[in-house]
């Protein structure tokens, strides 16, 4: 039954992030004693995925995922044979519970089993299970432990497509937790103490997070993304959905676009965060953030981190997950920098192998 591991791995891991667009995949490696970085970066590589293979950020078809994912693995000239893989917020269900502190692994999993019928509300035959210990809970005495649930056909397809492509899915994590380290590792020491929000702009979804001292507190995901950019490029310069991704992510088009189509699309996507924001707020009477991390493809258009920054009167920054990371030979610097806001989520999986 507990299928959805967090365990600890030591083997070779793949992060792997199968996007609705892309597959993405990062290998790290702890870096060598007396390097003033802790990972390094092993393999990395992007596979474009081809039209029907996800839908609603679900698989829908595992082969043709498996295949992307079997070349980027080529490319990526790893050689593990075990990848970490997520599923999205909206997937699982996931609940902090407080269990007595002391209790063995094996004492949790008994009182978690019994108990879990409370907290999940789907019969317990139907779905994978699993939680990691998170730390002290408020009261003295006790620990907060993260549960995890998904149904069965979520990850039965996961694991079929990583089989096409040779790889065993040690680890089924939830994307919101998985981002959250490698978030962490990308605002280093400073952001240990602040309230920090984070934003992953996909091709299909936003995905809003607030987090504070290194756990998340709220996640929401909603469809304003990358699509609606595309779409209103295709229509006003009258070109293909392929030519109009091109020709966003190369900045090949006429004079107008960056203040009619792109300025305005940045201060919808400002406008969007911000509202998430206010709701998280209100709802928790929490102060503000007091930084906005920007994850995600969609991080890399050109002026988005100052729109937001000016939009929300908060402190913004593009999401480097490998700035304090040294890269192996077989990675390659270029590919690294311009993808680092994309890869995040990788990033975040990747480092399961360290527990
Ligand atoms: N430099 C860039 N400028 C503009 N758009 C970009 C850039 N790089 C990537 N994109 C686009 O941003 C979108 C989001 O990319 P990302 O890799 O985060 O999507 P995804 O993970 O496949 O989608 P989702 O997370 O919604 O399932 C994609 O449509 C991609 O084509
Ligand atoms: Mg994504």
């Amino acid at each position: 039954m507990f299928s959805l591991g967090f365990g600890r791995k030591k083997a070779p891991l793949l992060g792997l992030d199968i996007g609705s667009t892309a597959v993405k995949l990062i290998e790290l490696s702890q870096a060598r004693a007396g390097s003033a970085h802790t990972y390094q970066v092993e393999s990395c590589a992007l596979e474009p995925l081809p039209p029907g293979a996800i839908a609603e950020r679900k698989i829908a078809d595992p082969q043709l995922v498996g295949e992307a994912i079997r070349k980027a693995v080529a490319r990526s000239g790893s050689r593990a044979k075990a990848a970490a893989v997520a599923v999205p917020g909206s997937a699982a269900i996931t609940k902090i519970i407080t269990l007595p502190e002391g209790l063995s692994d094996e004492e949790m999993e008994n009182q978690i089993k019994m108990d879990a019928d409370q907290y999940i509300p789907y019969p317990l035959d139907e779905v994978d299970l699993d939680f990691t210990l998170l730390g002290p809970a408020v009261t003295a005495g006790e620990v907060d432990i993260l549960l995890a649930a998904a149904r069965h056909e979520i990850a039965i397809n996961l694991i079929i497509a990583l089989e096409v492509a040779g790889l065993k899915a040690s680890i089924i994590d939830v994307e919101p937790y998985a981002l959250e380290n490698a978030c962490i590792l990308a605002l280093g020491v400073q952001g240990e103490d602040q309230t920090t929000a984070i934003a992953d702009i996909g091709a299909n979804a936003m995905r809003v997070q607030v987090m504070r001292q290194g756990r998340t507190l709220f996640t929401r995901e909603q469809g304003f993304a990358a699509a609606q950019l595309f779409e209103e490029v295709e229509h006003r310069y009258d070109l293909t959905p392929e030519e109009a991704r091109r020709r966003v992510i190369e900045e090949d088009l006429p004079e107008t676009y960056a203040a009619e189509v792109r300025d305005p699309f940045a201060a919808a996507l400002a406008q969007q965060i911000g509202r998430v924001l206010q709701f998280f707020y209100s709802a928790t009477s929490s102060k503000p953030a007091d930084q906005v991390l920007l994850a995600g493809g969609m991080a890399a258009l050109p002026g988005l981190e100052q729109v937001v920054a000016d939009s929300l009167g908060i402190t913004t920054f593009v999401a480097n997950p490998f700035l304090h990371m040294t890269l192996g030979p077989k990675v390659g610097v270029q590919l690294l920098q311009r993808q680092g806001p994309a890869l995040a989520l990788a990033v975040g999986l990747a480092l399961r192998r360290f527990g």
